[in-house]
């Protein structure tokens, strides 16, 4: 609730019951006054080129019903209650149930489990995605049937489809387009890296796993940047400033794509995209071609380290899902003479995830 209100010169201050403050811009009042939205559709109607970014209120009153402003040349009042205002107390921030920190791993790590049947309750799944977010792995057991892992991704979105489809299965194929159709092993990668914007979130249902081998690697990309950013500054700055290019193709598509291995904003690291088999050549690396490929063998040598892999065997009936652009997987080569193996894999990304997020925290 709002303890008192001060006008400065071009903002309002609102005093809080607690006595902290925040600030609220006039024009940023004006912009986003609830009357200049269509009410059916939430959509702003309101043209912020018809007015000066400068105007101040006539006057500025504080009721039972909130504040109170008066414009000049317009005839009704803006009206903006406590409960509004406080939700965007925070440096006129709209609060964001989808925020949820992230928090590093290594080998030792033991990723969450969560029961299929159990996500059907709002509030479970709502504890699966935030452990999500904060771990960028977590492990579903228990689907049922050879489409349980699909059905599950129905609860949190909709499904990104690429050049491998809306769904793809990772089985070993007699005439494979990627390496993961194949027995061999994959070290640690994320995936489609050669997209404008590489998937977010990667499901992998296994439907069987009965081949000796096949064992699922997987790294906390975060904790691999945050040791290099320690350790070798030089190498960190190269690979967040300079892009790597990265190209798939096929008899059906030439895809390709520059991305830095590794962005931050604000000093946080944001994203960590790392495929050395979808690496295109390096030669049009702007700057020095030699100090680059030290800096990104540094970062491959790192991520080889024993410290921050992760195994597990999928078990038929579970699925891994984690941030393709934070969480690196790989899996050991398996024998497909001693028994079938077979994943299937499906992407959803950010977006959708911290949607449901917030629809559920309503
Ligand atoms: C993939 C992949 C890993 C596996 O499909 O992207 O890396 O365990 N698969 O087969
Ligand atoms: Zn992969």
């Amino acid at each position: 609730m709002i303890k008192k209100i001060q006008t400065l010169d071009s903002a309002l201050k609102v005093i809080w019951q607690d006595d902290t403050a925040s600030v609220f811009p006039f024009i940023w009042l004006r912009d986003t006054d609830l009357l200049g939205f269509h009410p059916q559709t939430n959509e702003r109607l309101f043209d912020l080129s018809s007015i000066d970014v400068l105007m101040k209120p006539q006057d500025v009153t504080l009721t039972e019903r909130g504040v109170e402003l008066q414009w000049p040349n317009e005839e009704r009042r803006s009206l903006f209650s406590s409960a509004h205002l406080a939700n965007y107390a925070d440096a006129c921030q709209l609060v964001d149930n989808a925020q949820v920190d992230y928090k590093g791993w290594f080998s030792e790590f033991s990723a969450t489990r969560f029961i299929a049947k159990d996500c059907l309750q709002p509030a479970r799944l709502k504890v699966l995605l935030q452990t999500l977010k904060r771990d960028g792995l977590v492990i579903v057991s228990q689907l049922e049937g050879t489409h349980g892992g699909e059905d599950f991704g129905e609860l949190i979105g909709f499904k990104r489809e690429t050049n491998f489809g809306i769904t793809f299965e990772v089985i070993n194929k007699a005439d494979p387009n990627n390496l993961a159709y194949t027995a061999v092993a994959l070290p640690l990668h994320t995936d489609l890296s050669n997209q404008e914007k590489p998937p977010s979130y990667q499901f992998l249902h296994c439907i069987e796993n009965g081949a000796h081998g096949g064992e699922s690697i997987l790294a906390d990309g975060f904790s691999i940047a945050q040791a290099l950013k320690r350790d070798d500054p030089q190498a960190y700055g190269l690979l967040c400033s300079e892009e790597m290019p990265f190209r798939f193709y096929d008899d059906a598509c030439d895809i390709r794509f520059r991305h830095p291995l590794i962005s931050e904003k604000k000093g946080q690291i944001q994203r960590f995209i790392f495929n050395a088999h979808l690496a295109d050549s390096f030669n049009s690396i702007a700057g020095n071609c030699l100090t680059y490929y030290m800096a990104y063998q540094k970062l491959m040598r790192e991520i080889r380290k024993d410290k921050y892999a992760l195994q597990l065997k999928l078990q038929a009936g579970e699925m891994m899902i984690f941030d393709n652009m934070r969480v690196l997987h790989g899996r050991k080569s398996f024998d497909p003479t001693t028994g079938d193996r077979h994943l299937r894999g499906y992407y959803i990304d950010h977006g959708e995830v911290d949607s449901k997020l917030r629809m559920l925290s309503k």
